[in-house]
């Protein structure tokens, strides 16, 4: 019943994955063609699907309701059933950023050669696989390019950089992009929805904001506001994500842009005072700045803003400002 809102919805099959639509469909033709890759690499931002879509593809390959991989695993089997799990015999996960040593590379390495106990494949996820170290990944290296009968990798990370080149040309890569605001509006709305959570439209959208691109930020931010009981707003967004009020924000341009020192000091004087971090005013203010100067550029651009002030507020600022004052105070922002 209270189980956290971005466990609940985890998505359990590919059609439920949002926003990665081209990882959706390859996917699930390579599975439809009997077409299994020994080795994939799935980056991209933290709370993108990428752990999710590895236990969907572990399932989608083991799945006992049909005698092939498919592209719809049933959910209900013995093996998705511990997969959902994480009971697997046949599925490990393994987090590289506490196992991420040659030791660790090795053991992996030998349990590889393991047959699957039930299912089709022995399914090896390396979530945060970018911590393992070069000589761990080295060893990895062959085992990866030619794995086992029925192995398969599945190698996750947020920071493909620091994976060995080597490794990413082994692997099929797949890359998790960061969720479109309106995308992770509308999934929260889908989500408040189902779950009868009283929360208006901008704060939905204020939590969309705060979440840059992920999901998962996203999910537990509304399962903490849930807990306030009462009908959540924009303010309480704030609030509870520890941000600048979007009030004081807006009150502070004001007087920044009219030019006003004094109160625009005394306007800093009392956020500083209330709490708030000089460095979080500034990365806020620098949010605002990049958004005015997108809204004053571009005509119908709601949905490339990503600071704290919505829309409306931001065209009503902008329209007192010329482009040459807000591109000069965004470069002085950017440089503090
Ligand atoms: N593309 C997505 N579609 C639906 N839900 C998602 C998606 N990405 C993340 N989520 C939500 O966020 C949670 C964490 O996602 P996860 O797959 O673990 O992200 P990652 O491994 O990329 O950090 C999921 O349980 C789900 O609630
Ligand atoms: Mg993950
Ligand atoms: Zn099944």
């Amino acid at each position: 019943m209270n189980q956290a809102l971005h466990l609940k919805y985890r998505p359990k099959i590919l059609a439920k994955l949002v926003g990665q639509d081209t990882i959706r469909t390859s996917l699930t033709n390579a599975l439809n063609n009997q077409q299994i890759a020994p080795a994939y690499l799935f980056t991209g931002p933290r709370g993108t699907g990428k752990t999710s879509t590895a236990r969907i593809l572990a399932k989608s390959l083991n799945c006992l309701e049909t005698d092939q991989p498919t592209a719809s695993p049933c959910g209900k089997c013995q093996s998705c059933r511990s997969i959902n799990r994480s009971t697997s015999l046949d599925v490990s996960e393994i987090d590289a950023a506490s196992h991420n040593g040659v030791d660790d590379a090795r053991s992996l390495i030998e349990h590889s050669n393991f047959a699957p106990a039930q299912g089709r494949y022995r399914v090896f996820i390396c979530d945060e696989f970018h911590m393992a170290t070069s000589a761990a990944q080295n060893a990895l290296l062959k085992v990866i390019e030619e794995p086992p009968a029925r192995v398969v990798f599945i190698l996750c990370t947020t920071e493909a950089h620091k994976v060995l080149p080597t490794i990413i040309s082994r692997c099929q890569t797949f890359n998790f992009k960061a969720l479109s605001l309106n995308t992770i509006f509308e999934h929260l709305q889908l989500v408040a929805q189902s779950e009868s959570i009283d929360i208006s439209d901008e704060a939905l959208e204020a939590i969309a904001r705060t979440a840059r691109g992920g999901l998962r930020d996203a999910l537990q931010l509304l399962s903490q506001l849930r807990l306030l009981g009462e009908k959540i707003t924009p303010a309480h967004v704030i609030e509870v994500s520890g941000g600048v009020n979007p009030r004081e924000l807006g009150n502070l341009l004001v007087k920044l842009n009219a030019g006003d020192t004094i109160s625009t000091l005394q306007a800093v004087r009392s956020l500083v005072d209330s709490g708030k971090a000089p460095q979080l005013i500034l990365s806020s203010l620098l949010q605002v700045y990049r958004d005015l100067l997108m809204v004053k550029s571009a005509p119908n651009c709601q949905s490339l803003v990503t600071g704290p002030l919505n829309y409306a507020q931001l065209r009503s600022l902008a329209s007192g400002v010329d482009f040459e004052a807000l591109n000069d105070a965004f470069a002085q922002l950017a440089k503090s």
